[in-house]
């Protein structure tokens, strides 16, 4: 293999760039962002390393979700709180309801760009570039607006910036403290089936809380009541961003991709020989890749030995997304060939990508039934074959949208539109991903006991 750097990318083939319209310009906005602080620390970083290394080995369980694309217009501390809220309430649930550890990853803070299936998009007979997150163009449908502007990567940076402290003051300045298990349901989800089914929840927690407190053990004495971690990634997308951010280490010498904790590569841009790959093998973050119904046997063992060499538990993880229909037909081989050949790697699942729909008024939907049978199917497949289900990747928000159908709300095709805001790919509401966590919950406290 050719020597790695921060800048070997450059010389592979790439998919899913932006057709910037002058060259200088993004050439200046990489070295603004060469000078600007690291978003994450490298000792964060391996501390999610370990964390994932724990997740492999079935010590734990990943919990990833988000937006599919942050947006500049929604840049707001009461949508960042939310969706903190939604991943400690689901956490809660995962870890008590499923008596396991869990691990969570938010999609958040630097998840900007998005690829795209066709390059220009129609409408009523006009056809523009098609819109490629807000880090690249404006989703307005007019010529000006889609035409990528380089300045975007800056504010792009300094709103993941401001996200990501307020997520470090949130996870550690007492907000998810243990006590204030009641206090994270969301007032559209206390009036639902749900939140009943969650107060009683957080009642057993308060009682178990006090029970602990009466034998010593209290926040003031155990961090881990107070305080917790959420760590941050994206789709690693565009590299110039993602290379301008990569620092070495002082302490190890490593090089890391400051940006988020976590990167992972999109179905559409995971080619072994292509320019994805080649960044991500030499950053020493924890890696996910998203793994569609497309992937061969041999090409993946390939791409686990080009980003994982060293076969270390932790670094790499297989982000399954075949859909409803094909997951057991398609996942089942795949699991089987990476365990017989004995490689390290964490499983989690993505019920979300492999089943869009078109309702019939035309909004792009997702069913809450087809992600329950695909987690399902996910889950089946792992205990026929023996290995670890590690973990769910979810898209979702705090925001009471009606962006996906079903759930405890009975969201049907026609209610679509009444609070339909996402800027990409339709999303679970609170209430749904709660009703999700409790399902999973299910499963893993039988797989647990079995
Ligand atoms: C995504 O996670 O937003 C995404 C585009 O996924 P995939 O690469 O699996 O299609
Ligand atoms: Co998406």
């Amino acid at each position: 293999m050719t020597p790695w750097s921060p800048e070997s990318w450059r010389s592979k083939p790439i998919l899913q760039q932006p057709n910037y319209p002058s060259a200088d310009a993004v050439n200046r906005v990489e070295s603004i962002l060469a000078q600007r602080p690291p978003l994450v620390f490298a000792g964060e970083v391996r501390a999610l390393r370990q964390q994932f290394e724990a997740v492999t080995e079935g010590r734990a369980f990943l919990l990833q979700g988000g937006d599919c694309a942050e947006s500049f217009a929604e840049f707001h501390a009461d949508n960042i709180r939310d969706t903190f809220k939604v991943m400690l309430q689901m956490a809660v649930v995962l870890t008590f309801a499923g008596s396991c550890p869990v691990v969570k990853v938010g999609r958040l803070a630097g998840q900007f760009a998005k690829p795209r299936s066709a390059d220009m998009e129609s409408q009523d007979g006009q056809e523009l570039p098609s819109y490629r997150g807000d880090i690249v163009n404006d989703i307005e449908f007019t010529e000006a607006a889609r035409v990528p502007d380089p300045d975007r990567l800056l504010q792009a940076y300094h709103q993941a910036a401001a996200t990501q402290n307020l997520l470090r003051a949130f996870a550690q300045g007492g907000f998810a403290d243990l006590s204030k298990v009641h206090q994270w349901n969301l007032d559209f989800v206390e009036k639902s089936p749900l939140g009943e089914k969650y107060q009683n929840l957080a009642d057993q927690i308060d009682q178990a809380l006090a029970f602990m407190a009466a034998c010593g053990i209290e926040a003031g004495n155990t961090p881990q009541i107070h305080e917790t971690s959420l760590y941050t990634s994206h789709e690693a997308l565009l590299l110039n961003y993602e290379q301008a951010l990569t620092r070495r280490d002082s302490l190890s010498g490593d090089w890391y991709d400051c940006s988020a904790h976590m990167l992972w590569i999109g179905d559409r841009t995971r080619q072994p020989d292509g320019a994805h790959v080649e960044f991500l093998r030499g950053v020493h973050n924890p890696v996910g890749v998203k793994v569609g119904p497309t992937m061969d046997p041999d090409e993946l063992i390939q791409l686990i030995d080009i980003l994982n060499p060293e076969n270390a538990p932790g670094r790499l993880n297989l982000i399954s997304r075949m859909g409803a229909e094909q997951v057991t037909e398609k996942l089942a081989p795949l699991v089987r060939r990476v365990k017989a050949e004995g490689r390290q790697v964490l499983w989690s699942c993505d019920p979300m990508h492999g089943n869009t729909i078109k309702a019939h008024n035309g909004f792009k939907t997702r069913a809450v039934d087809s992600i329950l049978a695909e987690m399902k199917g996910f889950f089946d497949v792992h205990r026929a074959e023996g290995t670890y289900a590690g973990g769910v990747h979810f898209e979702m928000t705090g925001q009471n949208v009606t962006e996906c159908i079903g759930g405890a709300y009975r969201i049907t095709e026609e209610r679509l539109g009444d609070r339909y805001h996402t800027h990409c790919d339709p999303r679970l509401n609170a209430d749904q991903a709660l009703e999700l966590a409790f399902l999973i919950a299910d499963t893993l406290k039988s797989a647990r006991r079995s």
